[in-house]
């Protein structure tokens, strides 16, 4: 390992990034290059770290990364579902054609990459390549099960396993070290935003139900909430990439899931969790209410669903000795108390936080 590495960071004034920045500065030597229009939630200093405020498409700028980093981790993208069918150009180019120069300049400069893909790849259900059922998702088995070019829902999908298969190439071809992530429902704090406060639009299903108990509105069980997620903490998903970043021979030119197969919920269960954790954290909060709405009502035409995302881990356990172990009941205290705290006020909420979050 040399003395000093430098590392560059796409996208890090977002939530992993926000997460992830501070976990690579606590590396021995480790120099990061943050890249972001927005680091309100990178709440960090020090002078082993440089913030470039800009979007990634300044002139130059990848030019300069290339030449000064031996690592980029690209975290880029639009990644809330509600845009997939309302604006795809937008979300394309934000997972595709924006990040084609990145993946070329790395290749052609020895540059390693590590990619931030998404679980969304593996489309609407785990199947095999025959069209069998499994359980699990896996990063070399699973087959990738897009809906119609109708269901726009699938834009973001398709965009990134494009990129994946660009990355891929340039792997066996070209001879780029990459690794890919493929991240299944990081949740934690500082995610998303909530609508009218510090973002616009309809964020991820998280803030959406903490948006709703905090204006104490009812939480939109989408198509009833029976579709399932796996989510992970984001303290285990660094943790993952920390690893990676630290292990670059064991995750040379992998795909690999990070998640957390035991946390494996519906929708509906997500949202009485959290009603719940409010309520303890904020007593005198209104009851929590659920309203069944359609996907069309929702997000509009086009939309689409994963029925179920449950990830096999098996290859970040072999690869990095990562095993996630936070569970859903675990991280909920630390995550509605850090809504509470920073949205509450601004809400017109008295909100009572209590002083027992623990992780
Ligand atoms: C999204 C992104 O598309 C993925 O790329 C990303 O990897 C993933 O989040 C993630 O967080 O890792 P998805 O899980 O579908 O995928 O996004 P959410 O907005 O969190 O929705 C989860 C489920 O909740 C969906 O079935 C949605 O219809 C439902 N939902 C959402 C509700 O029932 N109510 C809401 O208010 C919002």
């Amino acid at each position: 390992m040399s003395s000093a590495r430098s590392i560059a960071v796409l996208g890090a004034g977002g939530f992993i990034g926000s997460h992830l920045v501070p976990a690579l500065l606590a590396l021995p030597g480790v120099q990061v290059e943050a890249v972001d229009r927005d680091f309100r939630k990178l709440d960090v200093e020090g002078p082993a770290l440089r913030r470039h405020v800009c979007s990634i498409d300044a002139p130059g700028l990848l030019d300069d990364l290339c030449q000064r980093c031996e690592l980029v981790v690209s975290l880029t993208a639009l990644c809330t579902p509600a845009l997939y069918n309302t604006d795809p150009l937008a979300v394309i180019d934000a997972s595709y054609s924006h990040l084609l120069p990145l993946v070329e300049r790395c290749s052609a400069r020895g540059v390693r990459l590590l990619h931030f893909s998404t679980c969304e790849v593996y489309g609407r259900l785990a199947l095999d390549s025959a069209g069998a059922p499994m359980q699990h998702m896996r990063e070399d088995e699973t087959a990738l099960f897009l809906g119609p070019v109708a269901r726009e829902r699938w834009s973001y999908a398709c965009a990134k396993q494009l990129l994946e298969r660009v990355i891929w190439a340039h792997g066996q071809h070209r001879g780029l070290d990459f690794t890919i992530v493929r991240p299944f429902n990081v949740i934690g704090p500082r995610m998303d935003f909530i609508p009218g406060v510090d973002g616009e639009g309809v964020p991820r299903v998280l803030a959406c139900f903490m948006n709703a108990l905090l204006r104490g509105e009812e939480l939109l069980l989408v198509d009833g909430g029976r579709q399932r997620r796996s989510f992970v903490s984001i303290g285990d998903f660094v943790d993952g990439v920390v690893r990676i970043v630290e292990r670059p021979a064991a995750a040379r030119r992998q795909i690999v899931n990070l998640g957390h197969p035991g946390n494996d919920v519906s929708i509906r269960e997500l949202g009485e969790a959290l009603a719940r954790e409010y309520a303890r954290q904020v007593p005198a909060a209104p009851s929590a209410r659920f309203r069944t709405v359609s996907s069309a009502e929702f997000y509009g035409e086009g939309y689409d669903d994963s029925e179920r995302r449950l990830p096999d881990v098996e290859k970040a356990r072999a690869l990095l000795d990562w095993e996630p172990r936070a569970t859903l009941r675990g991280m909920l205290p630390e995550i509605v108390a850090d809504y509470v705290k920073r949205y509450g006020p601004l809400l017109g909420e008295q909100p009572r936080a209590e002083q027992t979050a623990h992780a």
